[in-house]
């Protein structure tokens, strides 16, 4: 079965195009990095796969299911990562509450939460390097540590599929690349990955696929397909540079802080 599958998919926000006419396909356990300008639908494409947008065209299926319409059995399947979320601080919340809160509203109200869960949640707050962190607030963790906790709950629910939005927002180099060594390591283990990033070198090795959006679907594919200037000069109105290294893969320049 495809893990994803979005057949001429269109969605407006009050009558103003954000998807236009997306078709495409995953397979279970890909990896797939979603890049695109500012404002060219990548939320709105996650927030669809999740379930709480309607397609207005088209269809749109995740492990065969519709999402909008059984909207709370897909999000069963799925580790999701925000974009931005508002923590709210009163009561002022831990590190493990947010990190076992994927945990806790997959099981019914009133059953406690186990052992099982703890150790969940454990071992993925240890995956983030955060394992300190378990008893802080999470409003006094930086930026970064507040990111790596949020990722840490996407993981810890063990997702059949992450959505990551923008993970590596504000997070350091080395936790950066510890982060890409644990999602190399569940995309072996079968689970299917796609994450939205502004820069998709570090991810380059890692990932199966780039999906270039603008509102319509630019290009999908290998990275050396996507990343073609004549790809990008359509996405982004502008070149990107690229450079081609020693094995072959293609390395775009943008805002690429990584050596
Ligand atoms: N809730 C909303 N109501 C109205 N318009 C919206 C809403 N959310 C997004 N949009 C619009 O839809 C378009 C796509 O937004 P979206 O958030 O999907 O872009 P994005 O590719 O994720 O951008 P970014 O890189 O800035 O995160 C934008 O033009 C945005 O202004
Ligand atoms: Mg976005």
């Amino acid at each position: 079965m495809k893990a994803i599958e979005v057949e001429n998919l269109c969605f407006s926000y009050n009558g103003v195009k954000a998807l236009s006419g997306i078709t495409f396909s995953v397979d279970e356990g890909e990896f797939i990095a979603i890049i695109g300008p500012n404002g060219s639908g990548k939320t709105t494409l996650l927030r669809v796969l999740l379930g709480i947008l309607k397609p207005e065209v088209g269809s749109v299926r995740v492990f065969g299911i519709e999402p909008w319409k059984e909207s709370e059995k897909v999000k069963s399947l799925i580790g999701f990562m925000p974009q931005k979320e508002h923590i709210s601080t009163k009561p002022p919340l831990l590190v493990k509450d947010i990190v076992l809160m994927g945990r806790a509203v997959r099981k019914s109200p009133l059953s406690p939460l186990s052992k099982e869960d703890m150790r969940k949640a454990r071992e993925a707050l240890n995956a983030v390097g955060l394992d300190d962190k378990w008893n802080t607030k999470f409003s006094e963790l930086s930026g970064g540590q507040q990111q790596r906790v949020l990722l840490a709950r996407a993981i810890a629910v063990e997702p059949k599929l992450l959505l990551l939005d923008e993970p590596f927002n504000g997070v350091d180099i080395p936790s950066q690349e510890r982060i890409i060594g644990l999602l190399d390591e569940l995309s072996r283990k079968g689970v299917t990955a796609i994450a939205v990033v502004h820069n998709v070198s570090p991810l380059i090795h890692s990932i199966d696929k780039i999906l270039l959006l603008n509102k319509d679907l630019i290009a999908y594919g290998s990275p050396e397909e996507v990343l073609k200037p004549e790809n990008m000069v359509k996405a982004y109105g502008a070149v990107i540079p690229i450079i081609v290294c020693e094995e072959g893969f293609v390395h775009p320049l943008f805002g690429d802080t990584h050596g």
